[in-house]
């Protein structure tokens, strides 16, 4: 797949990077495209560019800033992202480690109303950074659940998701953000403020 990562920071650089591995073709886009191309040097089959660029390069985009730049981000972008598949894993995180938006909405519908012409599928919001490279846990792939109104869309996810070495658990359609936001704060909760730190992940285990 051609995949464009917008903010390749923590999360986004490393699932790139991830990604090329596998074979795909991975654009990093960043403000500053200088700084992406540098990053990308250092990966075969990755390029760098402007978050623009990265945008209408990628089949599948990746939106990877931080949470309260993403509506501006994806305005910004603006018809790049029609008919793409956008993954959302921002979590919004306000002060004190609250959920910033819930219950009645979530931010990836917030950013699907923003993106109108993507097809927006929360993914990997609930997997800290340093677990990328690490989905195995006592012999057992932790899951990434995933969300999305748009089937297609999330065949492509759950491959990408596999081919990080995760689990893929379909979660139901992109409402659902609204659990799955909550679940990754409840993640943050537990690593930093009850003592089970971030090498840890979530798993439903079949009997
Ligand atoms: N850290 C985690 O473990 C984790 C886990 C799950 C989900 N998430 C979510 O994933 C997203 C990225 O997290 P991260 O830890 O990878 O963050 P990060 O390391 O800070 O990277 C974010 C990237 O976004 C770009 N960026 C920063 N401010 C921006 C702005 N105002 N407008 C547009 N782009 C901006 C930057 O790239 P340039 O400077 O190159 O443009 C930066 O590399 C967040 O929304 C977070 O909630 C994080």
């Amino acid at each position: 797949m051609q995949i464009g990562i917008i903010g390749a920071g923590k999360m986004g650089g490393t699932l790139g990077k991830l990604w090329a591995a596998k074979g795909h073709a991975v654009m990093f886009g960043s403000r500053d495209p200088a700084k992406a191309k540098a990053q990308a040097a250092e990966i075969p089959g990755a390029s760098g560019g402007s978050i623009s660029e990265a945008a209408a390069f990628g089949q599948v985009v990746l939106l990877g800033v931080p949470w309260r730049a993403a509506i501006e981000t994806v305005t910004h972008i603006g018809a790049a992202l029609n008919g793409k598949t956008l993954i959302d894993m921002t979590n919004p995180t306000g002060d004190g480690m609250t959920l910033a938006i819930g219950h009645t909405t979530s931010q990836a519908e917030e950013i699907a109303t923003a993106a109108a012409g993507a097809k927006v599928v929360k993914a990997f919001n609930g997997i800290h950074f340093s677990l990328l490279e690490k989905p195995v846990f006592s012999g057992f792939k932790a899951d990434v659940y995933y969300c999305g109104d748009d089937a297609e869309a999330k065949a492509l996810v759950a491959q990408l998701i596999v081919d990080t070495g995760f689990e893929p658990v379909e979660a139901g359609p992109l409402r659902n953000a609204r659990l799955l936001e909550p679940l990754a704060n409840l993640w943050m909760q537990l690593a930093f403020l009850n003592g089970h730190g971030t090498d840890v992940a979530f798993k439903l285990l079949p009997r």
